[in-house]
């Protein structure tokens, strides 16, 4: 791989800036100044020094975005806006994707990555990998919906839902939902069954990992490695 590539891919500089970095003795190549950024290097075994800080390969990219409202959960649109429109050129050049689905309306944590396996593999229903909503609602919610959520509702299509979690404030106007799988408007259609209506929704934890509340709407950031292992133990549950 080039050096410039990999320094980019990292998420470090631009092939340009490193280019220019390189040209002043800013990046060395198992200790060893280089100063032609297009030189092959092997990503695993080169140890790359971008202006003294060692850059760690990663085969893959992960982010977390804290999703806007009316960005479509898609890498293109010809209409709409759409989550990777939001992610600087380095990144969308590494072809992110989003791990699974959030409503055009819905806000808050969206993970996007290249590793094509593994966010399939998060996806799969039998992985059961714990997604929790925050939502408001038109009415308060209605007594004994914490159990029906429990014991599964069933939606107007028929569909009866595995076993989730409701949690609701005070007033029974908001609350969180914790769900193990994810049908499409999941939480909008199970809100519906009680004769009632979601008025705003956003995730705040996937596989385990908590929207980083850091982060402004539309703001993203690299996953730590932490937080990617937490991707990798939801995929190891069988
Ligand atoms: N449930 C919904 O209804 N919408 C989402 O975006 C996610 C879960």
């Amino acid at each position: 791989m080039r050096i410039d590539k990999f320094i980019s891919d990292a998420g470090i500089a631009s092939r340009r800036d490193s280019a220019k970095a390189a040209k002043t003795g800013g990046i060395t190549v198992d200790g060893i100044v280089v100063r032609d950024v297009s030189k092959h290097i092997d990503p695993e075994k080169s140890k790359v020094v971008y202006l003294g800080r060692e850059i760690v390969y990663r085969k893959y990219t992960y982010v977390m975005l804290n999703k806007p409202e009316g960005y479509v959960s898609a890498t293109d649109d010809k209409s709409l806006p759409y989550v990777t429109e939001l992610l600087p050129e380095e990144l969308r050049r590494q072809e992110l994707f989003p791990v699974g689905r959030l409503d055009k309306d819905t806000t808050g944590l969206m993970i996007l990555t290249n590793n094509g396996q593994l966010a399939h593999a998060l996806l799969a229903p039998k992985k059961h990998v714990s997604k929790v909503y925050y939502f408001t609602a038109a009415e308060p919610l209605e007594s004994g919906a914490e159990e029906r959520f429990k014991n599964g509702v069933t939606l107007a299509d028929g569909y009866e839902c595995k076993s989730a979690i409701l949690e609701l404030s005070s007033d029974r106007l908001s609350g969180e939902i914790t769900l193990t799988e994810g049908k499409y408007h999941q939480i909008k259609r199970m809100i519906a069954s009680t004769h009632n209506r979601v008025t705003s929704l956003e995730r705040i934890s996937f596989a385990g990992i908590p929207l980083d509340t850091s982060l402004s709407r539309g703001e993203w950031r690299y996953l730590t490695k932490d937080e990617i292992a937490l991707l990798e133990g939801a995929n190891k549950i069988k």
